[in-house]
Formats: structure tokens, C-alpha cells, sequence
């Protein structure tokens, strides 16, 4: 069945090579998915050395943990690996058919990409972006050919979340578009194709939550107590666990890109903007008990 706003899947292009700018934790997923669903190269880039071994290494990391349970035999481990390599330079992406960006959450350097791979790649090629919460048309209007990027938002983990939100922007076109969901599909994600609003759907609803559990942390409730009561909202993680996966820097720029377009719905709390600024990577340390110094953030004044 085809979904709601989806167009004809025969307008859908054929996918033969990947391109993922960016080799952070979420490129690193995504890389591992593709090459897994769509069996075919995937280049994976970034600024310098040291960060593109590290996103490789991760993806072929998550390939050897595979292996370990018995998921995918040695071959197959080797194959995906194999399928999977990284490159400084974003030539290297002059032959794929689908690139997805997975860069640093700001306007221009997302800009900046895409014309950077637009300068290399096919016409064709699709340049699909997994921002959480910018604009994708302000992304692609200063692009030569803006009916070519699509809006692929995909959740942590993503290898086991089976959501896909599919951006339509306001000059996508639906080869495009049609190309985007049998690629999502391939992936065996559950595709929805949202609007092009700000956060679009699941962080608009999650942000809205979580800003709540802080509000109720500052006025004095403890951490500890504000996650045990979201027990009977029988959430599969608590709150600020959930804050730990996604990256409260991620979290504060959906906060703040959601203040910039609902100032009075999404209020950007400054304690959160401190904790964020702190650098910490959660309310939580390695052996999940709360970190003192996150919990005195939240309670100062
Ligand atoms: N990477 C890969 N696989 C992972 C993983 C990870 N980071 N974390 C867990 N898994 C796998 C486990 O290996 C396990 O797989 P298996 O059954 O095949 O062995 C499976 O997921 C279940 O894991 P666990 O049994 O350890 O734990 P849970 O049953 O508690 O599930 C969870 C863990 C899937 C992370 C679950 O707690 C969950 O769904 N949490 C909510 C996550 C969520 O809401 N994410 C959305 C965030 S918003 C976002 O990403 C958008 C962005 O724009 C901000």
C-alpha cells in the first residue's frame, strides 16, 4: 500500500552507491543501515582524519557486535565491512545516486554541504538530510537543483526505532520523493511523510515532554522523582535517559529552533542551557546513578 502523499513508486530511481557526510554517531548508524538493507557501497565523510577513522570504525564496530551475537555470519561481516569505507573527499561521492548529510545541526554549515557534494554528484542524485528540526526548503534554495532534497529524519537507535520521517520541501519533486520512500522502505523503515515545519512531528511532541520533566525538575521535584513518575506514561526510557541518547545539545537546538518559531510554547529553560554549556553528556554517570553536579545545575538559581 502505498502512504499517504507518497507518489507512484515507479518514478523511484535505482540506488547503486551511498554518500553520508558526517562520521558522528548518528552518520555511523546510518551508514551501518544502509549498507545492511541496501547492499551497496556506502562512503562515509568528514573534515580530517581522525574523525572519519573513528565514524568507520564505529560502523564496522557495530558490524563485528552483529557478529558476536550470532546475527550475521563471518562473511556477511567481512561483506558489510567491505561495503563500508571512508573517504576525506567528497569526489569520492561523484558516482552515488543518494547522499545524507548527518553534519553539525546549523543552517549554514548544512548549506555549505550540499553544495559542496551538488558540485560532484549527478543531477539526479537525491541529497537527503537527517536534520531534527531545520528548515529543508531554507536548505536547499540555494541549490542549482533544489527538487532534489528530502527531508530522511530518522531516531536513536536506528537500528532498532522503526520510524522514518519523510520532509517534503517546497520544491522536492516527486522522483524525489518517490525515490526517498523506497529507499526508507528498502531500509525497512515505517515511513510517514511530514510537513515541513519546524522540529516536524516526533520532536515537536518529544521536546514539548521533556521540557515539561525539566520544568517540573526546577520547580523542585528531584530528578529521580520526576522519572518515576513517568512510569505510568509507560515510555520505553525515562525522560532524561532519553536526554542521555539524543544529546542535550541536540535537544537544545530543537528547543531553540521550536522557541524560534512558538516563542511562548517552547520557552528554552536556562538551567537546561547551562547544563548544556556544562558539556555534560547526561544527568546520569556511567553506572546510571544521577550525577551530582548535573542534579546542582537543575536545582541553582
Ligand atoms: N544501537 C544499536 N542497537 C541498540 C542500541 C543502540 N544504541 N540500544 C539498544 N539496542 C538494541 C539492543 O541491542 C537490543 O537488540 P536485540 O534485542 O536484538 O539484542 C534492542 O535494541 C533492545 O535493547 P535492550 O533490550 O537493551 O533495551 P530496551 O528494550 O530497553 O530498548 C531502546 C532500548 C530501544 C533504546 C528503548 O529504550 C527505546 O526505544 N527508547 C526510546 C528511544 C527514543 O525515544 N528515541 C527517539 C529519540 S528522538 C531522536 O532520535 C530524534 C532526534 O532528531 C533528536
Amino acid at each position: 500500500k502505498r502512504p499517504a502523499g507518497a507518489p507512484d513508486k515507479a518514478l523511484a530511481r535505482k540506488i547503486t552507491k551511498v554518500g553520508v557526510v558526517g562520521a558522528g554517531l548518528m552518520a555511523g548508524q546510518l551508514a551501518l543501515l544502509f549498507a545492511q538493507r541496501l547492499e551497496v557501497p556506502v562512503v562515509m565523510t568528514d573534515l580530517d582524519q581522525a574523525r572519519l577513522d573513528k565514524g568507520v570504525a564505529y560502523a564496522h564496530g557495530e558490524v563485528d557486535k552483529l557478529a558476536k551475537k550470532g546475527r550475521i555470519n563471518a562473511d556477511r561481516a567481512n561483506r558489510l565491512k567491505a561495503l563500508i569505507r571512508g573517504s576525506l573527499t567528497k569526489d569520492a561521492f561523484s558516482d552515488a545516486d543518494f547522499v545524507i548529510e548527518a553534519v553539525f545541526e546549523e543552517m549554514s554549515v548544512k548549506q555549505k554541504v550540499f553544495a559542496e557534494v551538488e558540485a560532484v554528484v549527478s543531477e539526479t542524485c537525491v541529497l537527503a538530510t537527517n536534520t531534527s528540526s531545520l528548515s529543508i526548503s531554507e536548505m536547499a534554495s540555494k541549490l542549482e537543483h533544489p527538487e532534489r532534497v528530502v527531508g530522511f529524519h530518522f531516531f536513536n537507535p536506528v537500528a532498532v526505532l522503526p520510524l522514518l520521517e519523510i520532509v517534503r520541501a517546497d520544491r522536492t519533486d516527486d522522483a524525489t520523493l518517490a525515490t526517498a520512500f523506497a529507499v526508507g522502505r528498502t531500509l525497512k523503515k515505517s515511513c510517514v511523510l511530514v510537513k515541513d515545519a519546524p522540529a516536524f512531528v516526533v520532536n515537536r511532541v518529544l521536546l514539548r515532554l521533556m521540557a515539561e520533566f525539566i520544568g517540573a525538575v526546577e520547580e523542585g521535584t528531584p530528578i529521580d522523582v520526576a522519572e518515576r513518575a513517568a512510569a505510568p506514561l509507560g515510555l520505553p526510557m525515562s525522560p532524561f535517559i532519553l536526554m542521555g541518547l539524543v544529546g542535550p545539545a541536540i535537544a537544545l537546538h530543537v528547543n531553540e529552533t521550536l522557541h524560534g518559531a512558538f516563542p511562548e510554547r517552547f520557552p528554552v529553560s536556562p538551567k537546561f542551557r547551562r547544563f548544556v554549556e556544562s558539556g555534560k553528556s547526561g544527568v546520569y554517570l556511567p553506572d546510571f546513578t544521577l550525577d551530582p553536579e548535573a542534579v546542582e545545575i537543575f536545582k541553582g538559581g
